[in-house]
């Protein structure tokens, strides 16, 4: 083993507190401001939110729990971990299933992250006003349908996260966390404190706790909030084994699991609570789609008093916000490449980052040159988004779940999980067990429907 290799196998967390950061530093991203706001809008708001919490609490919680007890017992990478408790057995697939699919979803997510890097830029400018001639729809339209800016600012994007990557586990991944995720959370609490003081404000608030009954019939809002849940928290990519192999061994997994869920959750909820009133509050509409938070809510801050400071604060949240979690996704094929190919952090970071923006470049351009070129009559960026989240994550959270709750022994998949009580530890094989059936029964419904 090369020196590199034996390092990386050794690197850990320098803290608790920074591990705990990092998790939820890729939990909350884009998924929890631009895509919580339009699916709560699209599904009937509070309702939403109800199976929302139920399905974060029995499904998130203990998923989160199995890939950092994976993890945690490996410590290594995704691939070596699942290989470490089935030797020989097909169950390491689910580690190069992390290693492509992280990199698949880094390759579009970084073109939407690409999207809210380039509003901050033009809300510095002033840009975002003055340059809205044709009103904040076509703008944003002409924008996404250009052949060369979106491919610009996706590989920005991407060049960020090699830079923090590079840096290694604590003094890279955990050292930008610990910076960003605080910056984070004041801002978004200070954007909801002034969204709530706005006249109309409260219509909101209604909206996104008032639970429209009638959406709870729908087995389709059921099926929006798992795969919102997966995505959000992150779930199935091997993210949580990557960041468990770091573990020192007294960081406890229950409790980091609840407080990663639970961060993620509120994160969303919060950010909720300074988009909808604000969108309220100005007549917007809220059920606006993804346009929500570069068209509606550009029209908002316009009309805002304190809009040109709200704007920008807006807009460096969304993407520092998505380069934490492009920071976990790219840790996950960069552990793996380290280990398996023995190659230099920076030339893993290098060739996998490299790869991965070239990737991307269809679907950034999948709105302009490439906009012939459709899936079904969908644009390519979001058949792929789509296809992530209602096939591969759900897919691979089964395996997951699987693997743990049907194959391991029920004894030692708590053991490893760290569950003490004999009574939590049969609550979480049995909800580790009930998992996959009801990711299957929703799946063919889905397909069905
Ligand atoms: N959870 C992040 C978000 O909400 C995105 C993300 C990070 C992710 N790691 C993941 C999504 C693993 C799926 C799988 O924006």
């Amino acid at each position: 083993m090369t020196d590199s290799a034996v390092l990386a196998t050794r690197e850990h967390w320098r803290t608790r507190g920074g591990f705990i950061l990092a998790s939820i530093g890729s939990a909350v991203g884009l998924g929890n401001i631009w895509r919580f706001a339009y699916v709560a809008g699209e599904n009937g708001g509070g309702a939403f939110l109800i199976v929302y919490l139920l399905v974060v609490a029995a499904i998130g919680v203990p998923l989160v729990m199995a890939e950092l007890a994976i993890g945690k017992r490996g410590a290594s990478d995704a691939v070596a971990a699942f290989a470490a408790l089935a030797p020989g057995a097909p169950w390491r697939y689910l580690g190069w299933l992390g290693f492509a699919g992280a990199a698949l979803i880094l390759s579009y997510y970084s073109v939407i992250a690409g999207w809210a890097l380039r509003y901050f830029a033009i809300s510095v400018s002033g840009n975002l006003w003055t340059g809205q001639t044709d009103g904040f729809d076509s703008h944003f339209q002409s924008f996404i349908a250009d052949g060369v800016s979106p491919v610009g600012w996706h590989l920005a994007m991407i060049a960020l996260t090699m830079v923090v990557v590079a840096g290694g586990v604590a003094r890279g991944i955990e050292r930008a966390n610990m910076v960003l995720m605080p910056l984070l959370a004041l801002t978004v609490v200070a954007l909801a404190a002034y969204a709530l003081s706005l006249p109309g404000s409260a219509k909101g608030v209604a909206f996104l706790f008032a639970p429209d009954w009638s959406a709870f019939g729908d087995s389709r809002m059921i099926l929006a909030a798992l795969g919102q849940a997966f995505f959000s928290i992150g779930v199935g990519m091997a993210v949580f084994v990557t960041y468990g192999g770091y573990m020192r061994r007294e960081y406890g997994i229950p409790s980091a699991a609840i407080t990663i869920a639970a961060g993620d959750t509120l994160f969303a909820v919060v950010a909720g609570l300074a988009i909808f009133p604000a969108v309220f509050a100005f007549g917007g509409d809220p059920a606006a789609g993804p346009a929500l938070a570069f068209v509606t809510l550009p029209r908002v801050f316009l009309e805002m008093p304190a809009g040109a400071i709200v704007a920008p604060a807006f807009f460096l949240l969304l993407s520092a916000a998505a380069l934490t979690s492009m920071v976990s996704l790219l840790q996950v094929p960069t552990a793996i490449a380290m280990r398996r190919w023995r190659l230099r952090r920076s030339t893993a970071v290098l060739s996998l980052g490299g790869a991965i923006a070239f990737v991307g470049i269809p679907w950034a351009l999948s709105y302009g040159p490439f906009a012939g070129i459709a899936i079904a009559g969908v644009p390519l960026l979001d058949a792929i988004d789509y296809a992530v989240s209602n096939v591969l994550l759900p897919l691979s959270a089964l395996g997951l779940a699987v693997f743990l709750g049907w194959v391991i022994a029920p004894a030692q998949a708590s053991m490893l999980a760290e569950v003490g009580d004999a009574r939590w530890a049969a609550v979480f094989v049995w909800l580790l067990r009930l998992i996959p059936v009801c990711i299957l029964v929703l799946m063919i419904v889905q397909l069905s429907g």
